[in-house]
């Protein structure tokens, strides 16, 4: 059909229906663009909806990444690195502890036995050998799983005796409940609970720890900004793991 023949046929139609078509198909083209704005929105909503979710389930890949990269701890433990040497005194045969801590323990002692209290210290620093002795030895004997003995014995790397800031003490009078829970029956253990902040130190594994069984006889010392970073750091560590 050429030019001529459309205009010849548009004109066979009546005016009034022409108007009529127009109208139709000038409603039809609203219907399609709204239509069309209207899936182009929805589109757009899921789209936002969509990398709004994938970026909260890469953040949270992160932060379990993050999580794992923190927590260092093993059965309940936190790493320590071991003291060097020339930073332990001796304070009496076969206890060594670390320097900044010495006065202050010895100044407990003394000041524990005015009141009438005799404190006897049962272990200091241990080397990283040494409690790998204390650790697999004697879960061999005990025929403990590792678990087991974690309860009661931090793994090599892991015990704050090796910092050389870490002290058990013992009740002269009651020898008997060295390294016993009964221990928190002494005169020497209440004497502790209600003097020893003031010489900045504090019970490590008490009665609300979930993984480490309760030591009333291990002390450790926060006097000093070195013993502060050694401890604090770690347990950041650990509570940081656990929040996210
Ligand atoms: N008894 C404590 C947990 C230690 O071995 O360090
Ligand atoms: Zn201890």
């Amino acid at each position: 059909m050429d030019q001529n023949e459309e205009v010849k046929e548009s004109f066979d139609i009546p005016v009034a229906e022409r108007k009529y078509i127009n109208e139709i198909n000038r409603k039809n083209k609203k219907k399609i663009l709204l239509t069309i704005s209207t899936l182009l929105l929805l589109f757009s909503i899921t789209g936002l909806r969509f990398r709004r979710n994938l970026n909260q389930i890469r953040l949270r890949n992160i932060n379990i990444q993050n999580a794992n990269n923190l927590d260092q701890s093993i059965l309940g433990h936190l790493p320590y690195n071991e003291i060097s040497k020339e930073k332990l005194v001796l304070i009496e045969p076969n206890i060594e502890v670390h320097i900044d801590m010495s006065e202050s323990l010895l100044k407990m002692r003394s000041d524990a036995k005015k009141d009438g209290i005799f404190l006897v210290f049962l272990s200091g620093y241990r080397s990283i050998n040494l409690q790998e002795d204390i650790f697999y030895s004697l879960k061999s004997m005990r025929n403990q799983i590792a678990a087991e003995r974690a309860r009661v014995s931090a793994p090599p790397g892991y015990s704050e005796h090796s910092t050389g800031f870490a002290i058990d003490i013992g009740d002269a009078n009651k020898r008997e409940t060295d390294f016993e829970v009964e221990f928190e029956n002494t005169d020497a253990f209440r004497w502790l609970k209600l003097n020893a902040a003031k010489y900045h130190f504090k019970l490590s594994f008490d009665q609300n720890n979930k993984t480490v069984d309760y030591e009333p006889w291990h002390w450790r010392y926060e006097g000093s900004i070195e013993a502060l970073k050694v401890f604090e750091e770690s347990y950041r560590k650990l509570n940081n793991s656990k929040n996210l």
